[in-house]
């Protein structure tokens, strides 16, 4: 079915199937048409940055809070010295020993005294799982990040464990949200912050730091992201213009793919399961997608100018890979708006060929992962799109 409602976003194949449109980032609330980058910074970005905070991720405080910085240790010759290993704990709150995060950073020392430009990301396992491998996997490289090859590539790579900053369970006892209460509060308002916007804010948190180190290149930091940690990266870098990029992993629902195809796990699917992700009012939108003042590519469009690349899986149907894709495709439109190119396919690109515009992606065979397929294939864009002039 093409999409008949915003004629301008459809694609000449054909093949969207999204029932009633989807909203046309570039008509704000009111009816008016975005057609200036100045109308865009000043109406329409703060428009939908409130629609997603107050209806989807909930709300992020902006109180200032203390924090406190601890070097763990500093390894000048990892990676067969080919690295320096850094690990940092960063606790929030009066007190030291608060709620926190414990960051480990590899740092190319080649070339010396250069600033890296770094990939940021949240693992799932642990950071001694993103280094060494999980043995409680059959495979136990699985959780593994290809530090080396990144490392030889000339990124820097910093990481840190979600649950740290929120355990991942509906209970918002613990992690962060406590320290933004007030009296008496136990869990977080009907528009107030989910698991997800406490993990995007840890990220804001880990970029304030290495934003310090001398050794990072403080304007060239990508928000990496798996799934529910890719919609992480995503809140992340809409919300925080000082990452120079996002990558979004997988992200699915909630994340790139467009919840109105309701294709693989759809709004009700995942409040259910996850609704301490979210905000308590998004769960109002369970199998009445329709009527959200936002789609998922509008996530995207917080994102532009800025590269963006969406990485899929030809087997991980629940993420709905045409969906991403799609996400992408329909954010095009601000990218061009600003200036640059958006995503350079009209048609989900074959199997194993990257698009390397500037909103990037592929789709890879095999299922639901963050390969080492996928993270050369960050590097690349991340290479194409935030060079150095030198
Ligand atoms: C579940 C969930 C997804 C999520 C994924 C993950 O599959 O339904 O939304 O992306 O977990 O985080 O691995």
């Amino acid at each position: 079915m093409v999409d008949t409602t915003i004629g301008r976003l459809a694609l000449p194949d054909g093949r969207l199937s999204v029932p009633g449109g989807l909203p046309d980032p570039l008509v704000c609330a009111d009816g008016s048409v975005v057609t200036s980058a100045e109308e865009w910074y000043a109406r329409r970005r703060p428009e939908l940055l409130e629609l997603f905070a107050s209806q989807m991720f909930g709300r992020t405080p902006d109180t200032a809070i203390a924090v406190h910085r601890e070097v763990l240790s500093e390894e000048p010759a990892a990676l067969d010295g080919r690295a320096t290993r850094v690990e940092v704990r960063l606790s929030f709150g009066p007190a030291s020993d608060g709620p926190g995060m414990t960051l480990l950073i590899h740092l190319p020392n080649e070339p010396a005294g250069d600033r890296a430009p770094t990939f940021l990301g949240l693992n799932f396992r642990g950071n001694q799982a993103a280094e060494f491998g999980d043995p409680t996997e059959p495979d136990v490289l699985r959780q593994r990040w290809p530090l080396e090859r990144m490392i030889e590539r000339g990124y820097a790579v910093a990481t840190a464990w979600y649950e740290d900053l929120d355990p991942d369970v509906d209970d918002f006892s613990n992690g962060v949200h406590p320290l933004f209460y007030t009296d008496g509060q136990t869990r977080p308002g009907p528009d107030e912050w989910g698991a997800i916007g406490a993990w995007a804010w840890g990220l804001s948190r880990a970029l304030d730091h290495l934003q310090e180190d001398s050794r990072v290149d403080p304007e060239r930091v990508i928000a990496v992201g798996h799934s529910r940690l890719g919609k992480t990266a995503m809140w992340a870098a809409a919300q925080d213009e000082r990452f120079a990029m996002a990558v979004s992993n997988n992200s699915g629902c909630g994340g790139v793919a467009l919840s109105r195809r309701r294709h693989g796990e759809t709004v009700d699917a995942i409040t259910r399961r996850f609704p301490h992700w979210f905000c308590p009012n998004f769960s109002a939108y369970a199998d009445r997608e329709e009527t959200l003042a936002f789609d998922q590519h509008q996530l995207v469009a917080l994102i532009a100018p800025r590269p963006f690349y969406i990485a899929s899986a030809q087997d991980d149907d629940w993420a709905d890979p045409y969906g991403e894709f799609l996400g992408g495709r329909y954010a095009s439109p601000v990218y061009e708006l600003l200036g640059v190119e958006g995503l350079a396919a009209t048609e989900l690109p074959p199997v194993s060929e990257p698009v390397l515009s500037r909103i990037g992606y592929h789709i890879r065979p095999g299922g639901h992962a963050m390969t080492a397929y996928d993270w050369e294939r960050f590097a690349d864009a991340a290479d194409r799109h935030l060079r150095r002039s030198r």
